[in-house]
């Protein structure tokens, strides 16, 4: 991928990323409301996009235009912008909206610098990212060259590394659903052939975290359909620099369609399966 920053700037852009993704964090769990209330929706009634999400990524955009002016801005919610940078902050001010609302302790802040145009499969990279855990104090940050790091509530920091995974079928493997009924029926159709061949299934509810769990060795693998660019740019850079390979399928970008996420040669097998599963299930 062409415009790569140097060294010096991927490191402001991580520490940037940190940053503003450890504000947003701060400001989704202190000023969270007794009863939250549901802005609107999105593809059906159970998407969910509470104030809060508008105001964090409001908070996210607001700091990002003081710190990195000639940037563009691509976020989950209402309100983009054009840069003349070659950088765009893809943003997701909270992923996992319903763990949010329900207060289960897997929701994330994803922040993360990409070049190419990230509406585009195969055009972007990301460069520099954070996805941060505001309840639990986990931190995920990685640059590109520079490692893929985790720190816990204590803030040590440990780098991650990839142990070779297990095979398939004994591989722990994460997945999610999207909203829109039809997207589930065929994502159910997809489960019937991949939950044979896999240890267990787990869905956690957030697609930035379970990306890095991959990376953490907290699942062997994860994959989904119907992700956005700010559901995966931070955590695939995280997964990409703890050793992984992260592709949509048949070695295509990631995309809507498919990601795929584990360490070689698992990332093979699972690719292999879903390939199948895809013909299987049909047209969605
Ligand atoms: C969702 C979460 C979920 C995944 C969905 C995403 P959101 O993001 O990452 O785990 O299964 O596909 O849309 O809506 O909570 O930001």
């Amino acid at each position: 991928m062409d415009g790569i920053p140097d060294d010096a700037q991927l490191a402001e852009l991580e520490q940037v990323a940190l940053t503003v993704a450890g504000e947003a964090g701060r400001f989704v769990v202190d000023e969270r409301p007794d009863h939250l209330g549901v802005a609107r929706t999105k593809s059906s009634a159970t998407d969910v996009v509470t104030v809060m999400d508008q105001g964090a990524q409001d908070l996210i955009r607001a700091r990002l235009q003081g710190l990195r002016p000639s940037d563009a801005f691509l976020g989950e919610e209402e309100g983009g912008s054009a840069g003349d940078s070659g950088l765009t902050w893809v943003v997701d001010p909270i992923d996992g909206t319903v763990n949010y609302l329900y207060r289960i302790p897997s929701y994330a802040v994803s922040v993360a610098a990409v070049v190419g145009d990230p509406r585009v499969p195969g055009q972007w990279a990301p460069v520099a990212g954070a996805v941060v855990n505001p309840v639990t104090g986990e931190v995920f940050h990685a640059r590109v060259g520079g490692g893929a790091w985790v720190s816990g509530a204590d803030g040590r920091e440990r780098r991650l590394a990839m142990a070779p995974p297990p095979d398939l079928d004994q591989a722990l493997v994460g997945t999610g659903f999207g909203y829109a009924v039809q997207r589930r029926r065929w994502q159910a159709a997809m489960l019937l052939e991949v939950l044979p061949q896999v240890r267990d299934i787990r869905r956690i509810g957030s697609a930035a975290l379970d990306i890095c769990a991959v990376a953490a060795g907290n699942l062997d693998a994860y994959y989904e359909r119907g992700l956005n660019p700010w559901d995966m740019a931070a955590a695939w850079l995280v997964l990409t620099e703890a050793g992984g390979t992260f592709t949509g399928l048949a070695g295509g970008p990631p995309e809507g369609a498919m990601v795929v996420a584990a360490a070689e040669p698992l990332h093979g097998q699972l690719e292999v399966v879903l390939g199948a599963a895809a013909d299987a299930a049909g047209q969605e």
